[in-house]
Parts: C-alpha cells; structure tokens; sequence
C-alpha cells in the first residue's frame, strides 16, 4: 500500500515540506542497517487525537539507542515534544508515526563513533496493517523457515533497522507461499513472535505470550493487551511455546502497533478456531483503551495538545 503524503516531515528540529525531506545516498544507515526507530499510532478521541503510549515508545526509542551506542541528540521529552507537533501539524485526527535515528553522511566504514546522528519523525494515515478482516476472518500464518535473530547476533530489543532484514525475509517468504504472516522460531526453536507483532497463544483456557528471553521484542502492545487480558479475568502467562502448542491452541491472536489485535485462523495450515472469545473481548477492549473512552487506561493515551 503505497503511503499517503502529509505536508511535513520533521528533521533534525525542523518541519520540512514532505517533498524535501531528502537525504544522500551515502548516508551512514542506509549501507549498514545501524539506525533505530519506533512505530507509534495516533488515535481519535473525544479530546481530539492522542498518541497511544508516546512517552513509553520514546522511551524504547532511547534503549535501542543506547544498546546500539547511539547518541541521539534530544532528550525524551524534546521527542515527545516533536512528535507531538509533527502530529498536530498533519492536521489528522489519527495516524501512524514513525520516528527515527540515523546515522548520516559524512563518514562511511563500520565505526559508527564518528559518525553524526540524525532524527526524522514522519507521521501519515495507515489502517489495518494486516487487513480489515484480520480481526473477524483472522490471517493465515506460516512458521518460517528462517530463524529469529540469537541475542548474541543481533540484539531483538533494539528495535533496530538492521534487526527487520530478518523479518521482511519471512514475511516475503510466508507471502509468496500464500500465508498471511510469519511466526518467528529462536535458534533454540521456540516461538519468539512474528515479522512486526508478538504473539498470545491459548492454551487450556490460559493465555500464554513467549517471554522476551524467546528473544522477541518488548512489544508497548503486547503489554497493553496483557493488562488488559487480566483486568478482563483472564489468566496470563509469560512461557515458552513450541511449534505444537501453536498447532492445538484454542484461540491465538497477533499484537503490534501497526497490527493491532489480530486473530490467527491457522498455523501452517492447522485451522484454529477463529476469533476466539478472549481475542475478540481483548479486542474491543484494546480499540477502546486507545481512544481514551476507558478511563482505568486513560493515562496510556497522551494528547498532542
Ligand atoms: C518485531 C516486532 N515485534 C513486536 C512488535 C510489537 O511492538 P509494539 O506493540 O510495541 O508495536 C513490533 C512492532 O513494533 C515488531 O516490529
């Protein structure tokens, strides 16, 4: 889906026209994968849009560089601070957000400690990212066969560019297959998550997430929808899952900020029922807590102002 243009991007400190937001060839990040960046939703509320966890995302933004030795240039609050102009800017009641930190032109070669760190944070209109059926149908899934990164090669907290080679090469696999998404397996071969979500799988009544030792990341969404499954009643269990316990789960579904809550219908074929009654009660939950209508999670929404 190509993406829909808003008037400006802010780089560096400053709103650019969406046209200009250019930047050269040679730029450090786009040979060697060493930026890192963060996935942010806007939603509509009554009090006008809001962004949905912006202070917990910055600070994730923050950790990824910090793992990666990377210095950005602004604190956590000149982020929130930025991303909240660059979504008033755009005028939209609700968006998708996409900062990011990068390292620039000016020096090549794999020692990044020179190298000047740049900040971009775009924001424009996206829906469903797995469809607008992935709730009520559910997509397909395929366990993929390549293998999640070991946090001793690439480190899965770090919401890294470099880190998603790994998960576009599943997610075209499993495409060109004929499956919606991929499900990621550790070297270990337990199930970490997937290309851009983590995962619930249900298992005798107990919702069960693989922990982030699986070598996931630590997904703002998957957090939300935890709490929210507890608050709910349900019984919510940090464990390891192997490929079987996806195949004879009771109900599964996928949790990310661009997906949402989705449910899963199958797993390399193996129907699951689908939406399962706690997917579909953690759903209506989730799409409320986002637009601020409950106030038990009102402090997870945060006005642009
Ligand atoms: C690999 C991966 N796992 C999990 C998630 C879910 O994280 P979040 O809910 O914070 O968006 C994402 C999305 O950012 C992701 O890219």
């Amino acid at each position: 889906m190509p993406i829909e243009k808003t008037e400006k991007i802010w780089m560096n400190g400053e709103l650019v026209p969406w046209d200009e937001a250019r930047i050269h060839v040679l730029t450090h990040t786009l040979h060697y994968g060493m930026g890192v960046f963060e996935g942010i939703r806007a939603y509509e509320t009554a009090a006008g849009p809001a962004v949905f966890r912006l202070t917990d995302h910055v600070d994730r933004l923050l950790e990824s560089a910090k793992i990666m030795m990377m210095e950005i240039p602004y604190t956590a609050e000149e982020m929130v601070e930025a991303i909240k102009l660059t979504v008033r800017e755009t005028g939209l009641q609700s968006c998708y957000i996409r900062p990011i930190a990068y390292y620039g032109y000016g020096e090549m070669g794999l020692n990044t400690l020179p190298c000047t760190v740049d900040v971009a944070i775009a924001c424009w209109p996206w829906g469903a990212y797995l469809g607008d059926d992935a709730l009520s149908k559910g997509v397909s899934m395929k366990i993929s066969s390549w293998v999640r990164h070991d946090p001793n090669t690439m480190p899965p907290a770090a919401k890294t560019t470099g880190n998603y080679v790994n998960s576009s090469l599943a997610k075209v696999e499993a495409l060109k297959s004929g499956y919606d998404e991929a499900i990621m397996l550790n070297p270990q071969g337990f199930v970490s998550e997937c290309t851009g979500e983590n995962i619930f799988c249900c298992r005798d009544d107990v919702l069960v997430m693989p922990p982030l030792a699986a070598g996931a990341l630590e997904g703002i969404t998957q957090h939300a929808v935890a709490t929210i499954a507890v608050d709910l009643g349900f019984e919510v269990r940090p464990d390891m899952l192997t490929r079987s316990d996806l195949y004879i789960a009771e109900e599964m579904f996928v949790c990310g900020t661009a997906a949402e809550v989705s449910a899963v219908n199958s797993v390399d074929d193996r129907q699951i029922p689908c939406p399962g009654p706690k997917t579909v009660a953690v759903a209506d939950e989730f799409a409320k807590a986002v637009r601020g209508q409950t106030d038990r999670y009102k402090d997870w929404v945060e006005h642009v102002g």
